[in-house]
């Protein structure tokens, strides 16, 4: 032990509930113990510390089904959002390069961080965190799920994706699972629905899987439902490298109605969270 190292004995006796002035009797008579007794409580401390600074919210984007728009909808929300980046856990597709908002793909940090150590330190430079995941369970997608009680789920109308929602869903939260106590928040979003899709049909197919795979797992979720039109706007975002947000700006006329609706659907998303 280092002597000049400053303990606050009564915070150290709080912890162990002791009183302080025998701790600093065995400072003196049992220094080996009084030493191990120290190195536990530091540890404590700084674990307590990290906690702490963790503040930015977490938003976990997720469907096991591909091309759904998770990448899409993380971009938006995090524009959205504002004060906010976006964690890639999608090692196939970097998208730093490709997206308008601050993105950082954690291949990039995988040796040096763990998802939350990476998150503690962005959390000094970001509100929130918005994470894309890639289209399969992976340790990685996880340990994100457990930073967060908010998920977004976009799938497409059909029974593959429909499918493709009820393994995501079971894989996170089903009997057995890390994740299945807990009030989550989801926001499932029909994305690229088409002009003259049946999505009443849809809806209604959703829900009853839904409905089913709740009471099967006897699990609290608060979820809501939304959607957003197919839109060939959406591809100039990409090609541009621009968000739809910003392509509004410069061009209200071509943009502005899916800007709108992306608008509307994440102050949906948002009200969700924070209600
Ligand atoms: N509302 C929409 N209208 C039109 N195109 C869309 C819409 N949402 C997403 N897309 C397009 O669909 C394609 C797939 O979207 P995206 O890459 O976001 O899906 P993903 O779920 O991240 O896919 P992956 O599983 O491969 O990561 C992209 O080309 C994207 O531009
Ligand atoms: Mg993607």
């Amino acid at each position: 032990m280092s002597t000049d190292q400053k303990i606050d004995f009564d915070k150290m006796a709080e912890y162990y509930t002791m009183s302080s002035r025998t701790l600093m009797r065995w400072r003196d008579d049992k220094p080996q113990k009084f030493e191990l007794m120290l190195d536990e409580y530091n540890s404590h401390q700084n674990t307590e510390a990290k906690q702490e600074q963790s503040r930015a919210e977490v938003v976990v984007v997720a469907n096991f089904k591909g091309g759904v728009g998770k990448s899409t909808m993380s971009e938006n929300y995090a524009v959205f959002l504002g004060d906010a980046a976006i964690l890639n856990l999608d090692f196939s597709q970097p998208s730093a390069e490709i997206n308008s908002c601050d993105t950082y793909d954690y291949a990039k940090y995988i040796e040096k961080y763990s998802i939350q150590d990476l998150i503690n330190e962005l959390s000094s430079k970001y509100k929130y965190i918005v994470i894309d995941t890639p289209g399969e369970v992976t340790p990685e997608v996880y340990e994100a799920l457990k930073l967060t009680r908010k998920i977004i789920i976009p799938m497409t109308i059909g029974k593959r994706a429909r499918e493709k929602t009820e393994i995501t869903l079971k894989t996170f939260f089903g009997n057995g699972t890390e994740l299945d106590e807990g009030e989550y928040k989801i926001y499932f979003l029909f994305n690229i629905v088409r002009n003259g899709v049946k999505k009443e049909v849809a809806i209604t197919r959703f829900q009853e899987m839904y409905k089913n795979f709740v009471s099967a797992e006897g699990i609290i979720l608060k979820s809501k439902l939304g959607s957003l039109d197919y839109s060939d706007a959406i591809s100039t975002t990409e090609e541009e490298g621009k968000s739809i947000f910003k392509l509004a700006e410069e061009n209200k006329q071509a943009y502005r109605t899916i800007f709108g609706k992306i608008h509307k659907v994440c102050t949906q998303i948002e009200n969700h969270f924070e209600g």
